[in-house]
């Protein structure tokens, strides 16, 4: 089959390599037709997370139809057409019992932390991904669900981890009517968190990038005010005059650990590795919430120290939360706000790629060209 294949920093390939097998009874085999490259799949193709080995299929996000199952399989059947959460989960351990999928105990022997995640490194228990012809679909009762006939392939795809991670970020912002919601980084996560925030209340949603493109999207698509960061000395203190010199009441991280706007924090984590990352636009967002606020962090971040203003989020009495998006969670009341036409996740959409360009789709996404939003990888027309 073809494979997109990782060759180190910036090195992407398509490859051919034999199809994956059913390798335990409850495995589906999956025949991918669309996947999606995500902002976290830049991390993987920067060379910013541990353990990412030469080789390996990337690929969280993807949709297709069961091409094979293991004989223990009872909830999908060979021809079903299903979406698969980017999450690798048990559906059992102590953890997915409570609702904590991504934060599975059973399928990554490598870590205390997070738990699987398809085609993301052998950090996050060394699965391949989706951008291919054919994906290994573990637990296979557990994570894919069939897609509804309603719903289109686009939107089902988005459902997979941008959407769903947006909506989470949303969440754990605890968001109360006519609360104040700003929003770091307007990519596609970005997007769906300011999108969706107000169907949980917000009064107000404010989104912050630095690519005029993006907040052109934040506006029509999310309706948000938009502030670009490089136009302005100090964006927080941009926010607070924003919000009576309070700050918002909730600020969402979807930025992670590849952050611009401080040369200092970027010298120190891309260039010289002494942090895990910059994480510059967590300490805006601790900066930019009013004393007592939420915030919520989806961004990602390795696992090692970084220079967080900790501090100034204790004596705020701030609440933080965070985590990798347990995916499915979020499935059924987001499909009911699509059904209902509240919002057309694919708007986000920007590219369509043939599989055997994808090398080419990494370098749009990753330098931001041609007003790249979404790329999607067609698989199978
Ligand atoms: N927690 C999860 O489950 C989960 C799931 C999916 C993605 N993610 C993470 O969410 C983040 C966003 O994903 P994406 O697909 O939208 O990525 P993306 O790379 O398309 O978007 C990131 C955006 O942040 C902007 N940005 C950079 N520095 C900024 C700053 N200091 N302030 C404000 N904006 C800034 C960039 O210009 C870009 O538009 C990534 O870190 C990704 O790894 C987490
Ligand atoms: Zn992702
Ligand atoms: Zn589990």
């Amino acid at each position: 089959m073809r494979a997109m294949e990782y060759r180190g920093p910036y090195k992407v390939r398509l490859t051919e390599r034999d199809k994956p097998r059913i390798e335990h009874p409850n495995d589906a085999i999956v025949r991918v037709q669309l996947a999606a490259i995500c902002g976290s799949d830049l991390h993987l193709y920067h060379g910013m997370m541990p353990d990412t080995r030469v080789g390996t299929t990337f690929g969280h996000e993807f949709i297709g139809v069961v091409d094979e199952v293991g004989p223990s399989v009872q909830h999908l059947a060979p021809g079903d057409r299903v979406m698969v959460p980017f999450n690798v989960y048990c559906g059992s351990c102590y953890f997915c019992a409570r609702g904590l999928y991504s934060n599975c105990h059973n399928v990554n022997p490598n870590a205390t932390a997070v738990g699987g995640i398809y085609g993301y490194s052998h950090t996050c228990g060394g699965y391949h991904g989706g951008q291919a012809e054919y994906v290994r679909v573990p637990f296979a009762d557990v994570g894919p669900s069939k897609i509804p006939d309603w719903l289109d392939d686009e939107d089902a795809v988005m459902l997979t981890d941008a959407l769903a991670t947006g909506y989470f970020g949303a969440q754990l912002g605890d968001i109360v009517e006519g609360d104040v919601v700003v929003v770091f980084g307007a990519g596609p996560v970005g997007l769906f968190a300011a999108r969706t925030a107000w169907l949980l209340g917000a009064g107000r949603v404010i989104v912050i990038d630095q690519l005029d493109y993006r907040l052109e999207k934040a506006r029509t698509f999310a309706h948000a005010e938009t502030y670009n960061f490089a136009e302005y000395d100090d964006i927080v203190v941009e926010m607070k005059k924003a919000t009576e010199y309070l700050g918002a009441d909730v600020a969402i991280d979807a930025v992670g650990a590849e952050a611009d706007g401080n040369f200092l924090q970027h010298v120190t984590s891309a260039k010289l590795k002494l942090q895990g990352g910059s994480p510059v636009a967590l300490n805006w967002a601790i900066d930019s919430v009013r004393k007592g606020g939420t915030v919520s962090v989806v961004g990602a971040y390795g696992p090692m120290f970084s220079a967080v203003k900790f501090g100034d989020a204790l004596n705020k009495g701030l609440t933080l939360r965070m985590n990798q998006a347990p995916a499915k969670r979020q499935w059924p009341r987001l499909l009911e706000h699509i059904q209902a036409g509240y919002f057309k996740p694919s708007d986000i959409v920007t590219h369509r790629i043939p599989l055997e360009h994808i090398a080419e789709g990494y370098h749009i996404f990753s330098a931001k060209l041609d007003g790249c939003i979404k790329p999607l990888i067609v698989v199978e027309e």
